[in-house]
């Protein structure tokens, strides 16, 4: 039998961990990159290739690391350390539990610079800079912002405090009394913005590009784009998943919590859109990719609409809370390893965490100020960091992690920990996640490096 519970904590309720795993799940990614995608690539076509994306790598991995951490009950490292001895294999299997930390330590280290630039926007938009809606404005402050070394830094290090502090305060005290009020707060201003864009914006042409299926874009390129942001937007190979199934309940179905899971974070990604594109298209502007869609287009098209400066701010509180939710998820993992490892406080390892993670972020801070020339490859630090982690790590770590849930750990072992609702449900995902899954990520893998290219 696993154990109970974990010397980490413990979810109160079923409800309280999908709360935390969606608000991991629903970050920066889905609110600047799914909308985007999913126009740009033949909208309900690609809708339909994501969806089932999602069920084919994204299902079976999200329960094979909530089932790895639900078993062991510890950090990913000690975790998967317990599990290879336990099925008499090699236990250098914990390397993996390390990769699945570091993943999302550096991860973070930039996600709180973008995170800090939308505590910059909401001050901006609540002052009503953006209000005249003129597009040479915006350009400038979102130049002079990003390129002002300290500005940056200040509302980046204000994020990160903000999102240890909570790591420092524990599973119980921390993540999950906020997370009870921040959750439902940005899925209600999400809506009141899609309620704005349905009476305000241009709803219909926002319909029309985000779901009139276009079945020419649909190539094979977009295909791979659907199935690697499956795993990013789901938070995959980065531990997150894997330290929140340590504090399940030992009797919830995982499969089924699994399904609630990623439906929820699909659902929150096509809202983002519907409460996007509508915007945008009333200002007759072009939607476009990254973060220059919600840090220079969108504020042109709020300044443009009636009552824009309120709207405005309601969005950049949301993107803040949607990120705050992400980030605690992506601390979590390396915070249990340092605790069980050299037996410090939770409160000594958040601080010193948080002190790695900042002087991390320097390097992204400087990717738009001092050091923007290209290190390697064309790209900067912050480019660099974001390739290397959502094209390389996330992925060979989601394969491992499903190599080592499909063929390591012993069957019976699975059947007992996923609590699946019936045999089929289980014989479904045990397929999927020793056949289907690794090559499918293989193939998604093998194209981010360019293999299929040169
Ligand atoms: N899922 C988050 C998003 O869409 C990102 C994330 C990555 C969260 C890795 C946790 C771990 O923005």
């Amino acid at each position: 039998m696993s154990k109970a519970e974990s010397l980490h904590g413990q979810w109160r309720s079923r409800w309280t961990y999908f709360l935390a795993a969606t608000g991991s799940a629903v970050g920066l990614g889905n609110i600047w990159k799914f909308p985007y995608i999913a126009g740009e690539y033949g909208g309900g076509a690609f809708v339909l290739v994501y969806l089932l994306c999602i069920v084919v790598v994204g299902w079976p991995v999200l329960i094979a690391e909530a089932a790895i951490g639900r078993r062991g009950r510890k950090s990913p490292l000690n975790s998967m350390l317990d599990l290879a001895r336990a099925a008499g294999a090699s236990p250098h299997w914990r390397w993996l539990g390390w990769a699945h930390a570091v993943t999302g330590l550096l991860i973070l280290s930039f996600y709180t610079v973008i995170a800090g630039w939308s505590l910059f926007y909401i001050v901006e938009s609540a002052a009503g800079i953006f209000a005249t809606g003129e597009r040479a404005v915006v350009e400038r402050v979102f130049r002079d912002f990003t390129g002002d070394f300290s500005a940056v830094l200040g509302y980046s290090t204000l994020f990160l405090s903000i999102t240890m502090l909570c790591i420092g305060r524990g599973v119980e005290k921390g993540i999950e009394a906020s997370l009870r009020y921040v959750m439902p707060g940005m899925l209600a201003l999400l809506l009141v913005l899609v309620g704005y864009a349905m009476s305000s914006g241009d709803f219909e042409a926002g319909l029309r590009f985000l779901f009139a299926p276009d079945f020419s874009a649909l190539t094979v390129n977009a295909v791979l784009v659907a199935l690697g942001h499956a795993f990013f937007t789901l938070g995959l190979g980065a531990g997150a998943m894997m330290i929140y199934g340590a504090y399940t309940p030992a009797r919830m179905s995982l499969p089924r919590s699994a399904v609630d899971i990623a439906v929820a974070d699909t659902f929150i990604a096509l809202l983002a859109g519907l409460a996007l594109f509508p915007i945008l298209f009333a200002s007759d502007l072009e939607p476009q990719q990254g973060p220059g869609l919600i840090f220079l287009t969108l504020p042109i098209a709020f300044g443009n609409m009636p009552f824009g400066t309120l709207f405005g701010t309601v969005f950049f509180v949301m993107l803040a809370l949607a990120a705050y939710s992400s980030a605690i998820s992506m601390i979590e993992s390396m915070v249990t390893i340092w605790i069980e490892k050299w037996r410090v406080s939770r409160a000594f390892a958040a601080t010193v965490l948080g002190v790695i993670v900042w002087l991390l972020s320097l390097g992204t801070v400087m990717s738009f100020s001092i050091a923007h020339e290209p290190l390697l490859w064309d790209k900067n630090f912050f480019q660099l960091l974001d390739y290397i982690t959502s094209n390389l790590l996330l992925p060979l770590v989601s394969l491992g992690t499903a190599i080592f849930a499909g063929w390591v750990v012993r069957r019976p072992v699975l059947e007992e920990t996923l609590r699946a609702r019936s045999r089929a449900v289980f014989t479904l995902w045990y397929g999927a996640v020793r056949w289907l899954a690794p090559i499918a990520i293989g193939l998604v893998f093998l194209s981010a490096i360019g293999f299929f290219s040169s």
